[in-house]
């Protein structure tokens, strides 16, 4: 891996630790003003000192992030369809290579739909993405969606992380499941898991403890951060999982300490 790419991976994957705490907020690009991401910059101004990156689009990145940000941005490239569209597996690349050049991020992401109507356009679109990350020594992540049909299990998602890595993926994203060291281990890759819908703190914090423990190295979260009703403690209990070790009961004492000692200030 020359220097260029080495450097921009390890913007994402932290040397020390080798692990890796991503904000998504990257919903709108197909759902729209999603609940508590309906103003952009509200959402991300408060967490961005508490995360590695930052996953979203361009045009959230040109008008919510101020330029002066140290926080790396993984610019998601893939869209094109919507939840009320045809068919949510239809998705082109919506960025050119000079543009993510231009906005100085350090990754690029992309969907890939396996098993889908569109599965080999989505295919193809990782693999022409990834030709061009390498010329310019830019990493590229690949987001194994699932439709609502597709069964998240370890068979599938084992297939799907292995194929995205196949094609040249540098790290890729996927969902937790049972049994999920088998996806880590048949994929020779770096792989996170994507937090999914919201759920209580505590079942969140969990899920990530338990991903980082079955070999995951670390976690790309959005809703269950920005939709809890203290998104900076949340912020913080995930970091502490994924780079302090924390268990899941330690980093949700941890959030309850830090609501009942931001209370206390008020
Ligand atoms: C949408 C995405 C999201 O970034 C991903 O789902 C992570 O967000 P959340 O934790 O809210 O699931 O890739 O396609």
């Amino acid at each position: 891996m020359e220097w260029g790419m080495r450097n921009r991976v390890s913007k994402i994957i932290r040397p020390n630790d080798s692990r890796c705490l991503m904000l998504a907020v990257d919903h709108g690009y197909f759902l729209g003003p999603t609940e508590k991401l309906e103003s952009p910059s509200s959402t991300i101004g408060p967490l961005a000192k508490y995360v590695d990156s930052i996953m979203l689009t361009r045009g959230i990145l040109r008008t919510c992030v101020n330029p002066t940000i140290d926080t790396p941005i993984v610019l998601r490239v893939s869209g094109g369809s919507t939840i009320i569209g045809e068919d949510l597996s239809k998705e082109s690349i919506t960025t050119c290579i000079e543009e993510a050049i231009r906005l100085n991020v350090s990754c690029l992401a992309l969907s890939i739909f396996v098993g889908s109507k569109y599965e080999h356009q989505s295919l193809s679109n990782l693999a022409k993405l990834v030709d061009e990350g390498e010329k310019y020594g830019i990493p590229v992540l690949a987001v194994t969606a699932v439709g609502k049909d597709m069964i998240r299990d370890s068979r599938y998602l084992g297939l799907a992380c292995r194929v995205a890595a196949e094609l040249g993926a540098h790290i890729v994203k996927t969902y937790y499941c049972d049994n999920f060291s088998s996806v880590v281990a048949g994929c020779p890759v770096p792989l996170i898991i994507a937090g999914g819908k919201k759920t209580t703190e505590n079942e969140a914090l969990q899920l990530a403890a338990n991903a980082i423990k079955d070999g995951a190295v670390g976690v790309d979260m959005g809703r269950n951060i920005w939709q809890s009703e203290y998104p900076v403690p949340m912020a913080k209990a995930v970091k502490s999982i994924v780079h302090s070790n924390y268990s899941s009961n330690e980093a949700y004492k941890g959030f309850r300490d830090e609501i009942t000692s931001s209370e206390i200030k008020a």
